[in-house]
């Protein structure tokens, strides 16, 4: 199968961070269809040999283990070709069009990693240039908009120029190995099932947390925010992972249509929960890891007086009859105090103690995404050194590493979500419907902090937030997984 994938972006940020090395790893792993060309677009006026030496030169930024020697370069190079575009003005779309007409690949990607103001006008015009045939899949990355009704314009615009089906929004937390290990995990086992429900589960954590600051993004973070930037997407979307029912397959709406059942039940936000259940933070200055770092109001673009949320928890639940009453609560932040991504799911205790326990706390699952990708299962047992007093109970684990496990098999989610692309595997992206809701649902708290002039509490960087987070969570009777 031949496929061109056309990078709108081509020389931007995410196509050297993110594109390139994961196009190149699955061109090492052989996982990469033969007879393809990558297609980069910008405006600069590049020769195709000096956008090859471009991407080269970027190589040189990506960790060791991902970077492709001179041989390996070489040959990866011969998929490479420039076009030069400024994607406002028509007549260029007519470059493109000759470019792809050269060959008349069974697959063309337009994967348009640009501003979002200009998805309208790409998709247009690629209508305009006849550049949206049935062959044609165009990939969109967040944020898709920055409320409900922007995004509705977006997603409109772009499905009067291409079907639902050529359409992949990607959320690369979707295609994350610990993300597929969930679903794995849930509808590949029974063990679980009968446990996954409000029985059982006493709460659900999601945390997605950050050392990093807003890097060089300043600019474009102090009008997004955490909120926007993570929690309507990446962390909605674990949340589906976690919440939604058995799919009656695997096909993409089976999967899809379950997700939106979730969106659709998470508890409406009223005046009294989102005074309470939403607490947004801003870092002041601080230390990562003995290091001293600025606070987000001295960032390059960013607003002195910033209201800019760069921290959000929440808690919500899904009214619904497998989880009603159990509480999910949701944290990322920037400049916390660890990289950690998780999802802990923290289960009942025993109805009836016999035993002493040193802890107070019950089983736990806890799926860990980043940095370690793997399984804790945490349990209490009899420890060796408990002679005098028999009847203690100490925590003991149960710990699976998918790293160690399957080791260089495992495939990155840019990676894994570029191949699902060009395959035409719509399972790990989002669906117009999906995103929409998600929008609804955040947008009240969007409306609540437009109102609220105490702007976010500062929290100092290299922290695990405002303590007003674990204020939240302790009038549940609970604590964050760090604090136990
Ligand atoms: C992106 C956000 O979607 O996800 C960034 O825009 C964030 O602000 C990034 O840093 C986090 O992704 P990962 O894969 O590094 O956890």
């Amino acid at each position: 199968m031949s496929f061109d994938l056309v990078l709108f972006g081509g020389t931007g940020d995410l196509a050297w961070r993110k594109l390139m090395p994961a196009l190149f790893q699955a061109f090492r792993h052989g996982t990469l269809p033969a007879q393809g060309r990558i297609i980069g677009v910008g405006r600069d006026d590049l020769s195709n040999e000096q956008y090859r030496d471009l991407i080269r030169s970027r190589f040189d930024h990506v960790e060791l283990a991902k970077r492709p020697s001179v041989e390996e370069f070489t040959r990866f190079a011969a998929l490479l070709e420039f076009v030069q575009m400024d994607l406002s003005i028509p007549a260029d779309y007519a470059r493109l069009a000759a470019a792809l007409a050269q060959r008349q690949a069974d697959t063309v990607v337009m994967y348009v990693a640009t501003a979002p103001s200009l998805f309208t006008t790409v998709c247009e015009q690629l209508a305009v240039a006849g550049l949206n045939t049935p062959q044609t899949r165009v990939v969109l990355e967040k944020p898709l908009g920055h409320d409900l009704a922007s995004n509705r314009a977006i997603n409109e615009s772009v499905c009067r120029v291409f079907g639902e089906k050529q359409v992949f929004r990607i959320d690369h937390y979707l295609g994350k190995p610990a993300v597929q290990n969930l679903f794995a995990l849930r509808f590949g086992n029974s063990l679980f099932e009968p446990l996954w429900r409000r029985e059982h589960i006493a709460n659900i954590q999601i945390t997605i947390a950050e050392e990093l600051g807003v890097e060089k993004r300043g600019a474009f973070y102090e009008t997004t925010g955490a909120l926007r930037d993570m929690v309507q997407n990446h962390a909605l979307q674990l949340l589906c992972a976690i919440g939604m029912e058995p799919p009656i397959n695997s096909h993409a709406d089976a999967i899809r249509d379950e997700k939106l059942k979730v969106l659709r039940s998470l508890k409406p936000w009223t005046p009294e929960t989102l005074a309470q259940d939403v607490i947004r933070g801003q870092y002041s200055a601080g230390g990562i890891n003995g290091t001293p770092v600025a606070s987000y109001r001295e960032e390059t673009g960013v607003n002195p007086q910033s209201h800019t949320e760069t921290f959000v928890a929440l808690r919500t639940e899904i009214s619904n009859w497998r989880w009603a009453g159990v509480p999910f609560y949701i944290r990322t932040g920037k400049r916390l105090a660890g990289r950690d991504a998780r999802i802990v799911v923290n289960f009942r205790p025993t109805p009836h103690a016999i035993f002493n326990s040193q802890i107070d706390v019950a089983n736990r699952l806890v799926i860990n995404l980043q940095p370690k990708d793997g399984l804790e299962l945490h349990l209490l047992a009899q420890g060796q050194n408990n002679r005098r007093n028999t009847q203690t109970l100490s925590p003991v684990q149960l710990d699976l590493d998918f790293d160690k496990r399957f080791g260089s098999e495992r495939v990155g989610a840019y990676e894994r979500l570029l191949l699902d692309v060009i395959d035409g595997r719509l399972n790990l992206f989002v669906r117009s419907d999906e995103q929409e809701e998600a929008w609804r649902w955040v947008e009240p708290i969007l409306e609540h902090w437009k109102n609220d002039a105490q702007g976010p509490r500062l929290y100092g960087a290299g922290t695990w937030g405002p303590s007003a987070s674990s204020a939240m969570i302790a009038r549940d009777g609970f604590c964050w997984a760090e604090e136990t």
